[in-house]
């Protein structure tokens, strides 16, 4: 008979981010979710981790990264993008739609879903491309299992994807029941405007002139119209400068709100000066004054989500003269790393991180059973030592890019063991076993499809 007291796995006596606060716990974990928080010491297991000294925190979900798999593998692959995000403690991921081909069937899905079952290291969903050719298939694809929401690029970025003509633009948002996660970014004013960066002579110092202020506004502007008058609740991605922040703040009932560590933490013309292309990104990174903008939307509540952009392009991509190279840059690895040191800067509270990296993607998203320390609740956890003094360095990174724009960088605070559903995946900066990634469940999807396990 099975001993009620058994677990298979204790987390023992770490600083555990609760609901309710912080608190030392006992974490209790059996067949793969949070059986018991307490004090378990005389509880049988068959295996123990002493996180004394630790913080131990819902496993982290980054609701925005490209892994670029099928069909542009030499960036990355779902097992180099996925190692590569339970290094940096990252539980689970929600992967774009720009891939080759775009997903815009369900066939491409499902395609997606099988081959992260092979090779995922954490658990994954997938976004569904808006297109034109996307419509008649959005509302199966957001059923699906593993399907994460919808996604639409306003402004044209890495790939084929997108949304310019206002009519489809309303047609995606009158269909489904979904998330919606947007990049804003007014493709008109971008073609009109592209001939600046096509003179001789132009520098990624140019980008965030060619993808203005302006041009942002415009597309959030246009879409917070759209959405009131669908009645479809939006999620406005990489949110970068302070207009879109005073604008967003007046539509707190139809808008959700994400940001990037690389906006919070770097700006121009600093990095443009140190990093060149490898700085570049869409939206772009800003001056000063539109960083200073978003932590301060940040500590006023209108921010809702921070994901990475995890967005992989090769050196020799990134070395081909600016406009040529690509725009995006890597980050699922070291986005606990970086907020981490942001609250050890005393930036914003540790309670504050785990809202917008595990509460915050599971709300909007509609994610079942993860995002919380709770009882019942699947048994990720990320332990961090906020004590840890650490550089970022590019040979630490298990993306196939192998680089980082924070190489050199020293943070305090670093993810130590990264458990997913109850199975250690990373310890000390080692991956342990075989990949394991699930597909993510949610509760919208379920509610709406019969078909689906509950
Ligand atoms: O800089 C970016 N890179 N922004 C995007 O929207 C796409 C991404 C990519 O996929 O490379």
């Amino acid at each position: 008979m099975q001993n009620a007291d058994a677990f298979d796995l204790i987390v023992q006596g770490g600083r555990c981010v609760t609901p309710s606060g912080i608190e030392t716990l006992d974490v209790g974990i059996r067949e793969g979710r949070i059986a018991a928080l307490g004090s378990l010491a005389t509880a049988t297991t068959k295996e123990r981790i002493d996180a004394k000294d630790l913080h131990v925190l819902p496993g982290i979900i980054d609701s925005q990264v490209h892994f670029r798999e099928p069909g542009l593998e030499h960036k990355e692959d779902l097992g180099t993008g996925t190692a590569s995000a339970a290094l940096g403690g990252v539980t689970a991921i929600f992967e774009m739609p720009n891939t080759v081909p775009s997903t815009t069937s369900p066939e491409d899905l499902s395609d997606k879903v099988r081959r992260g079952r092979e090779k995922a290291w954490v658990d994954f969903a997938f976004f569904a491309g808006a297109a034109d050719e996307a419509l008649p298939h959005l509302e199966t694809m957001e059923k699906q299992e593993g399907c994460s929401g919808v996604k639409i690029f306003m402004g044209s970025s890495t790939g084929s994807l997108l949304v310019d003509d206002h009519d489809v633009l309303e047609q995606v948002l009158m269909r489904g029941t979904r998330r919606v996660a947007v990049h804003c970014e007014d493709e008109a004013r971008l073609r009109e405007r592209r001939p600046m960066v096509e003179k001789e002579g132009a520098t990624a110092h140019m980008h965030p002139s060619w993808r203005d202020p302006r041009t942002a506004y415009l597309a959030t502007e246009r879409l917070l119209k759209t959405a009131r008058k669908c009645g479809r609740r939006v999620h406005v991605l990489h949110v970068t400068t302070a207009e879109e922040m005073e604008l967003l703040a007046d539509h707190r009932d139809i808008a959700t709100v994400e940001v990037t560590p690389q906006h919070l933490s770097l700006v121009a013309p600093d990095c443009y000066d140190r990093l060149g292309t490898y700085a570049q990104m869409n939206p772009p990174i800003r001056e000063e004054s539109h960083r200073k903008a978003l932590w301060k939307a940040l500590n006023d509540g209108i921010v809702d989500v921070i994901g990475s952009d995890h967005a992989p392009h090769t050196r020799t991509e990134k070395d081909r003269p600016y406009p040529d190279s690509p725009s995006g840059m890597p980050g699922v690895q070291t986005l606990l790393p970086l907020m981490l040191d942001h609250v050890n800067a005393g930036r914003l509270s540790l309670i504050r991180l785990v809202d917008l990296l595990c509460h915050g993607p599971a709300r909007i998203y509609g994610v079942a059973n993860k995002g919380r320390l709770t009882v019942g609740y699947d048994a990720d956890l990320t332990i961090v030592d906020l004590n840890a003094f650490n550089a970022i360095s590019h040979d630490q990174m298990a993306s196939r890019c192998a680089w980082t724009p924070f190489h050199g960088r020293t943070v305090s605070g670093w993810p130590l063991s990264t458990i997913i559903r109850g199975n250690i995946v990373m310890k000390d900066g080692n991956l342990l076993g075989d990949p394991l990634g699930e597909p993510v469940r949610f509760a919208e999807s379920f509610k709406s499809n019969p078909n689906l396990e509950t």
